[in-house]
């Protein structure tokens, strides 16, 4: 089975997760391209998404899927998102597509936190994947300073402004511990926006898609 298949099983397995006329929150990614395709398939029977991305929010309206404000509704049941590295405590490293803010806000709103990967992801000790911090452009050397005190490489993501306007500094080399720790400490950075730990927010459901089918991990 190839990668992308495995994302694809991980993706379907989370149509078990989402409730009739509920509000489904939406990340962003490879792996989420598959759930939206497969949110299509019962979107008669859901009321809409909210979604984390300027990219998720075209590929639901395409599929006919009504896309909600996040500041339109005072509850959400549900946020179904990938992750670029997941520990065995169901903390992430996200951002890889650079939509971590939107994705962070999103994920805090919402009860349950379905995380969908393909066994790829799965890491004892996260910081193999450079890890995105979003920043304000005007901040980004003197934030990159103050992530070599913390004995990181900053590098600076070429091209890519966020859907906030910001760009990326993706963080290489760090080997993370104490994941609840350095996310509050790197957002204790002026000018940084968000960092892509999601520690203080884990995920509550990993779906694993592997060779061996989908792994419910609870
Ligand atoms: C987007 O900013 C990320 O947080 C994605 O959730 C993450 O990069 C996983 O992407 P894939 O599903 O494409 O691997």
């Amino acid at each position: 089975m190839t990668q992308d298949e495995m994302k694809r099983h991980a993706a379907w397995a989370a149509l078990q997760f989402i409730s009739k006329d509920s509000i489904v929150g939406v990340g962003t990614g490879s792996t989420v391209n598959h759930f939206i395709d497969a949110l299509a398939s019962i979107k008669d029977s859901i009321r809409g998404a909210v979604s984390s991305s300027e990219q998720s929010t075209a590929k639901l309206k395409q599929l006919g899927i009504a896309v909600l404000e996040l500041n339109d509704i005072s509850e959400l049941s549900i946020y179904v998102d990938g992750a670029d590295e997941i520990n065995g405590q169901k903390q992430m490293i996200k951002g890889g597509g650079a939509a971590l803010t939107r994705e962070k806000i999103v994920a805090a709103v919402a009860k349950t936190f379905v995380c969908i990967v393909d066994s790829s992801k799965q890491v004892a000790v996260l910081g193999r994947f450079p890890l995105p911090i979003e920043v304000i452009p005007m901040a980004s050397s003197y934030v990159s300073r103050q992530l070599v005190k913390l004995g990181a490489r900053p590098v600076l993501r070429q091209g890519v402004i966020t859907d906030n306007g910001n760009q990326i500094i993706d963080a290489h080399g760090l080997h993370i511990t104490d994941a609840l720790a350095l996310e509050q400490q790197l957002n204790n950075i002026v000018g940084v926006v968000t960092n892509g730990l999601f520690a203080r927010r884990p995920a509550d459901i990993v779906l694993v898609g592997s060779g061996n089918g989908t792994q419910i991990i609870k």
